[in-house]
């Protein structure tokens, strides 16, 4: 059997067991409760995770907080690996390794403050024009920063000339002041669909093609994952959307994990997202913890292999990756 035509079947594989250790692990639901935050952080050099459940009785309220210290191969490192369970545990802990330790005061769950600014003036600059539904994709922007580099991606204006097919336009406002967008594909609609060396490596050439563009405008996109990733019906052409540039993935091990907009987001720091975005892509799922364990199949294993690497100076450039591809 060639490689070519197996490749449907070794990711439906991965994808259906992946799913098997999913639906068992009592981390997430539904085997296990449901985790309404999620919080990563690097203490002393390690990634420790956050998960604020909620209460089984009052949905509303915060129920039981558990803290998991990411150690390879103890007992808190292989429940993040989807290898173990949580110990049956009344009320709030925290492993560490195979330390289990009682916490009797929970940190609260983050609270993300409403950041949004006034958008009035960028958005006079912006053609009101009618919505159709069938057609558009309406959204509140929220900050200046979208529109603005909306409108260097397609020449300073609206609806402009788009640099690039790969990178969402702006067609204009609508009559309550939303930014306006042709209608595609998002991820869940598409990814189910298609699955093929072709498919998948013309989507990462269209990640690069839009990365490069935002690059060269000095932008790092900072978000790089699945939800912003849109495609045309006949899944021929992917685009990048919500061009915030602000809270972006905090995935690349250099970037500051607090919630902070000073975080050291680079142009490599997006390529690292590159790798994790084609694991995404490829299990056509977010992962419930990123230490999940995704085997991913040639010839992209080598593809996430060179982008995740952690140090950002072993990683490629877009160029580099662009000919990685066209030699897979
Ligand atoms: N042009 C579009 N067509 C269809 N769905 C879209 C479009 N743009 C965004 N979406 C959907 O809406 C979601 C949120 O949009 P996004 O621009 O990513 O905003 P947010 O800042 O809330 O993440 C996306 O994850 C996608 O599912
Ligand atoms: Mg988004």
């Amino acid at each position: 059997m060639s490689e070519k035509y197996s490749f449907p079947k070794i990711v439906e594989d991965l994808r259906s067991n992946y799913m098997t250790l999913r639906n068992r692990s009592n981390l997430c639901s539904p085997s296990g409760k449901l985790a309404y935050e999620v919080l990563s952080e690097r203490v002393g050099g390690r990634v420790v995770e956050s998960f604020w459940y909620e209460d089984e009785q009052d949905k509303a309220a915060f129920g039981t907080f558990v803290r998991l210290v990411d150690i390879p191969g103890s007992l808190s490192g292989d429940i993040l690996r989807s290898r173990r369970n949580l110990p049956l545990i009344e009320g709030h802990f925290e492993i560490n390794g195979d330390v289990i330790r009682q916490i009797t005061n929970p940190p609260q769950p983050p609270n993300r403050e409403e950041d949004s600014e006034d958008l009035t003036p960028i958005l006079a600059r912006i053609p009101e024009i009618e919505v159709d539904p069938s057609r558009h994709f309406t959204k509140k922007g929220r900050y200046r920063s979208e529109v603005g580099n909306l409108l260097k991606c397609q020449g300073g204006s609206c609806p402009g000339t788009p640099l690039s097919p790969h990178i969402i336009q702006l067609l204009g406002k609508s009559p309550v002041g939303e930014l306006v967008f042709e209608k595609l594909d998002p991820r869940y609609l598409a990814l189910d669909r298609f699955c093929s060396i072709a498919m998948y490596k013309k989507w990462i050439l269209h990640i690069i093609a839009a990365l490069k563009v935002l690059h060269s405008l000095g932008t790092v996109y900072r978000d790089l994952h699945i939800e912003n990733l849109l495609f045309s019906r006949d899944g021929q052409t992917l685009v990048l959307t919500d061009l915030e540039g602000r809270w972006g993935r905090r995935s690349a091990p250099e970037i500051v994990l607090e919630d902070t907009l000073d975080s050291d987001w680079t142009e490599k720091s997006d390529i690292y997202d590159i790798g994790i975005v084609i694991k995404c892509i490829i299990y056509a799922n977010i992962p419930m913890a990123s230490e999940v364990e995704w085997p991913i199949p040639p010839p992209f294993d080598r593809i996430v292999e060179v982008c995740t690497r952690t140090n950002p100076a072993e990683q490629p450039e877009l160029d580099e990756l662009e000919a990685m591809l066209a030699e897979t």
